[in-house]
């Protein structure tokens, strides 16, 4: 079995990734997608968030707002650590988050090679502002001579109108990504056999788009829930491959 340091390749862990990540050895990653925990204002009325709907898992990890930048931080130096000079990363980002994560992509040296916004629907009613319906994606290099990039269509935008997933009937961790959106950036950021990595994996999306694509993953979660989840999502994306269903 591939290792990279003490993990198996194509294996999921449970655990706390700002601890788990000083165990990848230096540049051993090719591709990082990472969807990371928002920063939360605890001091908001806990009734905003609707956290205990029939079907969504309990138990996500938020940060609290204060610390958020200090979060990034250090999972951010790790992340510039593992990966290969040929490497890149992209980080998902909604706005309320974003100067952290801009600033953290600074700091610790990244190079920015495009600012993605990612549209999707979202159908909530507001009476006094705009409806959020984006998301911000940073792709992010270590060297900009020297990165992969797979130019799969003509004229590659970086406004990309995806539609969200909706999982009518099963259990689901509070916010996944499409399916759709990762495949995209696993196929212009990578080659088969390369090393995806996902230190924030929730329910396992990139995991699942790494396997779909012949890629190698490694993925970390905190919440042990959405661990099972993820681990049951990959094995049934490996039987469905191994039946000739995907
Ligand atoms: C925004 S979600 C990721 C969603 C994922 N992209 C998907 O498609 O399902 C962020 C995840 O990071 C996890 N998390 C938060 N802090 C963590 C930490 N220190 N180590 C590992 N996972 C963490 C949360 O439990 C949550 O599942």
């Amino acid at each position: 079995m591939e290792r990279v340091g003490r993990f198996a390749l194509n294996g999921i862990y449970l655990g706390d990734s700002l601890v788990l990540m000083k165990d990848i050895p230096d540049g051993s990653i090719d591709l990082i997608v990472t969807d990371p925990p928002f920063a939360i204002d605890f001091k908001a009325k806990r009734s905003n968030y609707n956290r205990s709907q029939d079907r969504v898992l309990e138990g996500y990890n938020e940060i609290p707002k204060e610390r958020y930048y200090e979060f990034t931080l250090r999972w951010m130096r790790e992340a510039h650590r593992i990966l290969k000079d040929t490497g890149s990363m992209y980080v998902f980002s909604g706005w309320t988050n974003l100067k952290d994560i801009l600033n953290a992509i600074d700091e610790v040296g990244f190079i920015t090679i495009n600012h993605i916004i990612w549209k999707y629907q979202f159908g909530v009613f507001t009476r006094r502002k705009f409806v959020t319906s984006h998301y911000h994606i940073l792709f992010v290099v270590k060297d900009e001579k020297r990165y992969k990039f797979n130019k799969i269509e003509h004229y590659p935008e970086d406004v990309w109108i995806i539609k969200r997933e909706y999982w009518k009937g099963k259990v689901k961790t509070p916010t996944k990504l499409p399916l759709e959106i990762v495949k995209k950036i696993i196929l212009y950021s990578s080659d088969e056999e390369d090393v995806v990595f996902d230190p924030f994996l929730g329910s396992g999306t990139v995991a699942v788009a790494a396997k779909l694509l012949n890629r190698r993953f490694l993925g970390f979660e905190i919440v042990p829930e959405y661990y099972e989840f993820a681990r049951e999502r990959v094995a049934r994306t490996e039987r469905e491959l191994f039946a000739g269903r995907r």
